[in-house]
């Protein structure tokens, strides 16, 4: 059955098109936390962020069914759907942030917000990081460092080093900062010379694709400080640890004490429904306004804004941030325990529903093919996660944010049963 829907995949979708698992799951049916394949097994999804309030969950389904049942057009047409929700919307960011434009893919929000960026400050340069993924838009997919564009990657792009994960070490992590601050601006300074000049620093301020290093309050200060001189603006970029993810705020920059001028939304926005958004102040929108004519047939339909509308509803009504720092800090407890087990896991890191283990052999050498491994063995136990991080040595656990303390224990009992199965040379 899966052998023929590989197949047949392949020749409708084409090729090279990547799956999870050597053995891909083929899922049919999903509800809070768990997933259905089509023999009935039952999974535990300790992976996907997208049906952040839970797969299926029946507030957003009858939001979804009833405006759909009533009209769906798009915005050029007056509604207040679109309005009540970006109202509620902007109301979760700092002062300063007070339109969006509604969009259906996280690499449409970044596209725009690169060319709001533009629209305002009439520079063209961008400064993102050498291991980072913002979408797959033209434009945007040349953000991805190594994935080389036909015609070679953009001269407006520079690319900084990605943070380093320094959890221990409180001196190193200072020097980090500081390194990071130093290499924007010679990005900055390049961008110049070159005739570009800085129109934007576009950052996930959780460096989620990254590896998700631990980094303190105020790290990207400095970094920040020197676009802002150099006349750019700040792009969060919170398709990942965007709506409560990391159990402290609900966005990533507030974490890391950031007041970015566009932010950027996705993924979890409407709960698997197709909805993203791209968020700034009056001025800015203003000047994209006038430099673009956009519309987006989709973006901000009434049944886009009752499912995002209502994924807002849960993450409020259920306090899902609130579980997600207590279920996050016990799963993390339960990693770290599992860290005086196995020498392997190097580092155990996170933050709220985002959290994962570092996996390294002799002389800190990064395991990738065993990380590789466990998360094939984990999914044979049917516990659904990945690895990420730019040695993909780093399990990836970030499952909707109904996750309980339960799910994380029978996470745990899997995750050591595997690690006791999966051969590691060390
Ligand atoms: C940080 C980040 N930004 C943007 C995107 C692109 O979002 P989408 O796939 O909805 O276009 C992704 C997707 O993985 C992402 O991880």
């Amino acid at each position: 059955m899966t052998e023929t829907l590989i197949e047949k995949r392949s020749r409708l979708l084409g090729p090279n098109f990547s799956t999870f698992y050597k053995n891909p799951v083929h899922i049919v049916r999903g509800e809070g936390v768990w997933l259905w394949d089509s023999d009935g097994e039952k999974y535990l999804d300790c992976y996907n962020n997208v049906p952040h309030v839970g797969h299926c969950h029946s507030h957003v389904v009858e939001a979804i069914t009833k405006q759909a049942k009533l009209l769906n057009t798009h915005t050029r047409y007056l509604h207040e759907g679109i309005l009540n929700y970006v109202e509620r919307l902007v109301s979760k960011h700092h002062e300063g942030i007070e339109s969006a434009i509604m969009v259906c893919s996280g690499s449409e929000a970044n596209d725009i917000a690169l060319r709001m960026a533009e629209a305002n400050t009439g520079r063209k340069g961008i400064i993102v990081t050498d291991s980072t993924y913002h979408g797959n838009t033209s434009a945007v997919s040349q953000l991805s460092y190594g994935r080389n564009a036909i015609g070679g990657t953009g001269d407006h792009i520079r690319f900084v080093r990605t943070p380093k994960t320094l959890i221990n070490d409180k001196e190193k992590r200072a020097s980090e900062k500081e390194y990071f601050a130093k290499n924007v601006t010679l990005a900055i300074n390049s961008l110049e010379e070159s005739g570009h000049g800085v129109a934007a620093l576009l950052i996930c301020p959780f460096f989620a694709n990254e590896g998700f290093p631990t980094l303190e309050y105020g790290f990207l200060d400095e970094a920040v400080g020197q676009v802002r001189k150099a006349g750019g603006i700040v792009i969060a970029d919170e398709v990942q640890p965007g709506f409560g993810r990391l159990g402290t705020n609900w966005w990533g920059y507030q974490k890391i004490g950031l007041a970015p001028e566009i932010v950027t939304m996705g993924k979890p926005m409407a709960n698997g429904h197709p909805v993203a958004s791209v968020v700034t102040s009056a001025e800015i929108i203003k000047s994209f306004r006038q430099s673009y004519g956009y519309f987006n047939t989709f973006g901000g339909n009434p049944v886009s804004c009752a499912a995002a509308e209502a994924t807002l509803d849960v993450i409020e009504q259920d306090k899902l941030i609130d579980n997600a720092l207590s279920v996050g800090t016990y799963s993390l407890n339960g990693l770290k325990a599992l860290q005086n087990e196995f020498p392997q896991i190097t580092q155990v890191r996170g933050s709220g529903l985002f959290f994962g283990a570092e996996m390294c052999g002799e002389d800190n050498l990064p395991l990738t093919e065993y990380a590789g491994k466990l998360a094939e063995k984990m999914r044979e136990k049917r516990v659904l996660l990945s690895v990420l991080g730019p040695h993909r040595n780093t399990l990836k656990i970030r499952p909707p944010m109904v996750f309980s303390k339960d799910n994380a224990d029978q996470l745990l009992d899997n995750l050591r049963s595997a690690m006791k199965e999966v051969e590691c040379e060390l």
